[in-house]
């Protein structure tokens, strides 16, 4: 029988009022409640007489969102024992998964809910994460059937907290594809957006002995399971330096060819040079600096403008900051939410504030004085080596370069030795060829924004210090979980 074949999620137009009528009215009820993520174990004892903690917005302290009750040492352990490879043939599995992207379609109220007020996430970017894990489910799934692949047996998935669902559904679509039991340890942060993924997935028909839920800090139930010898395999998005550890820990106590997926940072650069289209470009800037309060691993972290242009471009880009709405991510007006949590905004605001000492602040829209929120700033700097490290916020660096000297500030960025995601504005052709032949990066583009990689139309992942690969949402994904590919170490 003929059966239309669904590629992508649904989406919505936040453009046309019917859709946010729609959205509004399938969100509401959720605007209060209170949720909670708890251990799911397959041998179903979780967390006996464990404490559960509160789980604030970030927007607004006042507002629990849920209750969190983290796993055990215990906990991880049965899990471990319990945890068994799905028996379904990769058919099955591939109509699993399609059914789970579509109760994330019916559920779409409740997700954008949970999305903006435990991550903070705005209509747009919650929209975004919504479907980005739907077009996950979807593309793994055909992949499950078409290629049939051999489980490794039990896979580690631990998730980052600026992608709560699409990065945590993401990596365990891919290892449950290729037939794996997953361990999901989701990020601190985002338990109670990871809890209604896992209740979906199992709802769908993934069995619980496949699909385990292990809530908790790093420190404690992700470094217990990649250190487990018992554990074939660990997809991880997050820092470098984690990954790196991950990478010794799993090293030291397992088969050498056990492999790491990571997903880790990045000092994205974007040129702009003497023929941009300024407003075209000002757009994109602002879009890839401080869309999701810079909390994307592909946001860019700095800018290079050629001299010729650079004042008539600051001054347009600065101007379209004052526009800038920061507030609450549920109201529909707001362009910047909070950043995640108090720890994260002290360490953005001392970076601002050591800028604003050594007088190379240039501006910083200013903030609601409660919850976690920090003014989009930007910063003069000379050169991409002035940044230590990776700025995990809504904070864009800006350097000028000469014309004649665009190969040394190519050279400049790839020498810092990450690779992920790279931006031009030219008018020029010839230049667009030069500078994609000489940049390191995973996913480079031109004259547009450079965040927001589609699934399967833009596979997204670095290289270098910024991941080892696969790339998300390509063909080399799925494989990876899966026996008989060689594995790349992390950079
Ligand atoms: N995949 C995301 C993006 O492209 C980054 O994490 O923005």
């Amino acid at each position: 029988l003929f059966q239309p074949v669904r590629r992508n999620a649904r989406g919505f137009d936040l453009g046309d009022i019917a859709d946010l009528d729609c959205i509004e009215g399938a969100r509401r009820p959720y605007h209060a409640r209170r949720f909670e993520a708890r251990p799911l174990l397959a041998d179903g004892a979780a967390a006996e007489g464990a404490e559960g903690h509160d789980h604030p917005n970030p927007a607004d302290p006042a507002d629990i969102v849920g209750t969190v009750y983290d796993a055990s040492p215990g906990d991880v352990e049965r899990a471990i024992e319990a945890a068994r490879p799905w028996p379904a043939s990769p058919r099955e599995r591939g109509n699993i998964l399609e059914r789970a992207a579509e109760l994330y379609e019916r559920d779409f109220g409740e997700i954008l809910a949970i999305v903006a007020r435990e991550a903070g996430k705005n209509l747009l970017d919650a929209v975004g994460e919504l479907r980005e894990a739907i077009d996950f489910l979807y593309y793994y799934a055909r992949q499950s059937r078409q290629l049939e692949p051999e489980p490794r047996g039990r896979f580690a998935c631990i998730s980052p907290w600026n992608f709560p669902l699409a990065i945590f559904t993401g990596q365990i679509a891919g290892a449950l594809a290729a037939g794996n039991a997953v361990l999901a340890k989701p990020a601190e942060q985002s338990p109670l957006t990871a809890a209604k993924g896992v209740a979906l997935l199992h709802e769908a028909g993934v069995p619980v002995s496949a699909l385990q839920f292990l809530p908790g800090d790093g420190a404690r139930v992700g470094a217990a399971l990649t250190a487990d010898s018992r554990i074939d395999g660990v997809a991880f998005t997050g820092g470098t330096e984690t990954a790196q550890a991950i990478h010794r820990s799993m090293h030291g106590n397992l088969d050498p060819g056990a492999p790491l997926i990571a997903e880790t940072g990045g000092l994205n650069a974007m040129i702009i040079d003497s023929t941009a289209l300024h407003e075209q470009a000002v757009r994109d800037v602002i879009a890839s600096a401080f869309q999701s309060a810079g909390q994307r691993c592909s946001a860019l972290r700095c800018l290079y403008v050629q001299e010729d242009v650079r004042d008539d471009f600051m001054r347009m880009l600065l101007g379209a900051m004052d526009e800038l709405r920061l507030g609450n991510p549920w109201h529909l007006s707001t362009d910047v939410g909070p950043v995640i949590d108090a720890e994260a905004a002290t360490a953005i605001n001392d970076h601002v504030a050591a800028a604003r000492r050594q007088g190379r602040l240039i501006k910083q829209v200013e903030a609601p004085e409660s919850g976690h929120f920090v003014g989009p700033a930007v910063i003069e700097v000379d050169c991409i080596d002035d940044l230590e490290r990776e700025v995990f916020g809504p904070v864009l660096h800006v350097a000028g370069y000469q014309a004649e000297d665009l190969d040394a500030v190519i050279d400049a960025i790839n020498a810092r030795g990450y690779g992920l995601t790279f931006g031009v504005h030219t008018r020029i052709e010839d230049r667009v060829q030069h500078i994609v032949d000489r940049v390191h990066a995973g996913n480079l583009y031109v004259n547009r924004n450079q965040i927001g990689a589609i699934v399967a139309s833009q596979p997204f992942g670095g290289e270098g210090l910024s991941g080892t690969g696969p790339k998300a949402g390509g063909p080399d994904y799925v494989p990876r979980f899966a026996r008989g590919t060689p594995q790349p170490a992390i950079g």
